[in-house]
């Protein structure tokens, strides 16, 4: 039975899911399945983007007619001529003897070689620039050569403002149900894996996908629709920061990649040592024992952290072989910009570490942690010391201590809440939509960082389910309460979860802003839609620097501030009938009763901290 997605704009995904495939390309292992994107554009003129893989040839025919519903097949346009997307032409083209192909001339070629495919009279060469109309649609080919092949071309449609991509902004997984990156939580499911794809299908060529994003940032792009994985129609800039990053070969997280190679336990215990030592400098590290770790993971790893280590034993006179192999790898992917640490082992005549040493040295801008580290089969206490040692060295470089200024330095006091509590805050609404559910929060953090464009900057508690959806949807809307904002809303928003209740089970006094959130227009002055550009994560917040959208004046009530909600918004506390033991939360109002707070404790109701706590 055929399985079509209707998007917008007479567009049809018309792919199929390989859950069996065991090794993507033969050397990549992909647990969680493989999607061949293929589309149909129905428009006077009808247009298939690429095929599909041969064992889905089946479900493939099925949804090609049934999208096609009876109409003749005008065009297929061959992206990428890999027989992941292209083996099924030969047959589509006997099928559809009407249809005319359009592919890059190098396309030509290796679809011969493939599959002795001679497109003589049925095939219309494109290069950059080229367009083909298909009444409504105007489609536009950009090359992209070595995204991942030499012949790619990507195709941008400007009447849906969508940009075919090919393998470019691809993922690993087939897709469950949904055909959306906005329908799944992406950031926690499928980046591990689009970046995993990333790297090792087409992190080599960095500077081909520098070109390829220069070239596509000039129109206007809504919708990215690559061959494998979600289709991104919201917030894209969540996977273009990320290709911004890794083409040009920057890490996306500051602290080390271990990986280490261990034969009979003595190389394992130095790379947990170096882990142990490093958490204790506050580095943040993860390790991979390479023997049992596919490499596409360590690759990709490679990628993602600042500084790598390797831990290897030295054998037959060589670098251990599944470390040889990843270090193969990362050489044969242009791993670039990293600041590496080595350690070897080896019982009568260690060699490993001056052997990767020169492997990576053929890499561009890779810098050694000196003294590499060695050991005869077992960490010694001298050895210890200078693995300790090693954590130093990495720990100056990812943190370099602040230089110290001119008056003597003194130890910092302790940070205290009556000082934090003198900035001052006002109380906002913040709502926001993700995998089709609606969840608010109240804020006291929504402050105008820029003018020209108008961007504001919003700090919200990771605890917060409205962070989560706001990470995974890129958009807000935050409403400005107002001093007549009763207790209720800041009950119904700010002291229960979404997790727990649907906080918009009551729609009165809200309206839509235009970008489809609701505001509360009974109780704010203002409300602003908006879409975010940069996320930073500050420890307990994430704080989102957004561009605002859409700024709205409600009317000229005063903003309620922090402080005024406490003095006249607030119920005061009713005095204890009884004298209790315990700490009362000053931003809530909770009773924790005991003796003493728990180690690390957060207020289960406003996620504020024991320093918001006082004795009853
Ligand atoms: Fe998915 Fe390069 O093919």
């Amino acid at each position: 039975m055929h399985q079509i997605k209707e998007m917008a704009g007479d567009t049809v995904w018309i792919g199929a899911n390989d859950r069996r495939l065991a090794m993507f390309e033969g050397v990549y292992s992909v647990p969680k399945g493989v999607s061949y994107n293929a589309y149909l554009i129905r428009d006077e003129r009808t247009a298939i983007l690429d095929t599909a893989d041969a064992a889905v040839g089946r479900r493939f025919f099925e949804n090609v007619e049934a999208a096609l519903s009876g109409r003749r097949l005008d065009y297929v346009i061959v992206q990428h001529a890999e027989p992941d997307h292209s083996a099924l032409l030969g047959e589509l083209l006997a099928r559809h003897p009407e249809a005319t192909v359009v592919c890059g001339k190098k396309t030509l070629e290796l679809l011969k070689q493939f599959f002795g495919l001679g497109l003589e009279g049925r095939a219309r060469a494109v290069s950059e620039g080229d367009e083909l109309s298909l009444g409504r649609h105007n489609l536009k080919f950009i090359m992209a050569p070595m995204v991942h092949w030499p012949e790619v071309m990507v195709t941008y449609d400007a009447a849906t403002k969508t940009l075919f991509s090919a393998d470019a902004f691809g993922c690993f997984g087939a897709l469950n149900g949904a055909l959306y990156a906005d329908e799944v939580d992406y950031a926690r499911d499928c980046m591990d894996e689009a970046r995993r794809y990333y790297t090792n299908i087409v992190g080599k060529y960095g500077a081909q996908v520098a070109a390829l994003l220069k070239k596509a940032a000039a129109p206007d792009i809504v919708r990215i629709c690559p061959l494998h994985g979600y289709v991104w129609r919201e917030n894209l800039e969540a996977i273009l920061c990320k290709y911004r990053l890794w083409s040009a070969f920057e890490p996306e997280e500051r602290g080390v990649m271990i990986a280490y190679a261990s034969v009979y336990g003595g190389t394992e215990n130095a790379a947990e040592l170096l882990a142990s030592e490093l958490n204790g400098r506050g580095v943040r590290s993860e390790l991979f024992d390479v023997s049992v770790t596919d490499a596409s993971e360590i690759v990709a790893a490679a990628f993602k952290w600042s500084h790598l280590a390797f831990a290897s034993t030295t054998y037959n006179m060589g670098i251990f072989v599944s470390m040889e192999a990843v270090i193969h790898d990362l050489v044969a992917h242009n791993i670039q910009n990293r600041t590496v640490a080595i350690l070897e082992n080896g019982s009568w005549a260690p060699a490993s570490g001056g052997l990767i040493r020169e492997r990576l040295s053929a890499c561009k801008g890779i810098e050694f942690v000196e003294p590499a580290i060695r050991i005869l089969s077992s960490v010694t206490e001298g050895d210890a010391r200078a693995i300790a040692g090693l954590a130093d060295a990495l720990a100056g470089r990812i943190a370099p201590p602040i230089a110290a200024a001119a008056p003597a330095p003194r130890p910092a006091a302790p940070i205290d809440g009556n000082a934090t509590r003198r900035l001052s805050y006002g109380l906002f609404l913040l709502t926001a939509r993700h995998c089709g559910r609606e969840n608010g929060c109240i804020v006291n953090t929504v402050i105008q960082v820029a003018e020209k464009p108008t961007k504001l900057a919003v700090a919200v508690n990771k605890a917060n389910l409205t962070r989560d959806f706001i990470e995974g949807s890129g958009k807000f809307c935050a409403s400005v309460l107002t001093e007549g904002a009763p207790y209720g809303i800041f009950q119904r928003f700010g002291l229960q979860s979404g997790r727990d209740a649907d906080k918009f089970a009551e729609d009165e006094g809200f309206a839509v802003a235009a970008n489809g959130l609701r505001y509360i227009a009974q109780y704010a002055n203002a409300a602003f839609g908006a879409k975010v550009v940069e996320s930073i994560d500050c420890g307990s917040h994430t704080l989102f620097v957004a561009e605002v959208t859409e700024a709205i004046a409600l009317s000229d009530e005063p903003s309620a501030t922090y402080k005024y909600y406490f003095e006249h918004i607030k119920p005061k506390p009713a005095p204890p009938k009884e004298a209790k033991k315990g700490f009362v939360c000053r931003i809530c109002g909770y009773t924790y009763e005991g003796d003493a707070l728990p180690e690390g404790f957060l207020c289960p109701l406003c996620k504020h901290g024991a320093e918001d706590f006082e004795r009853l």
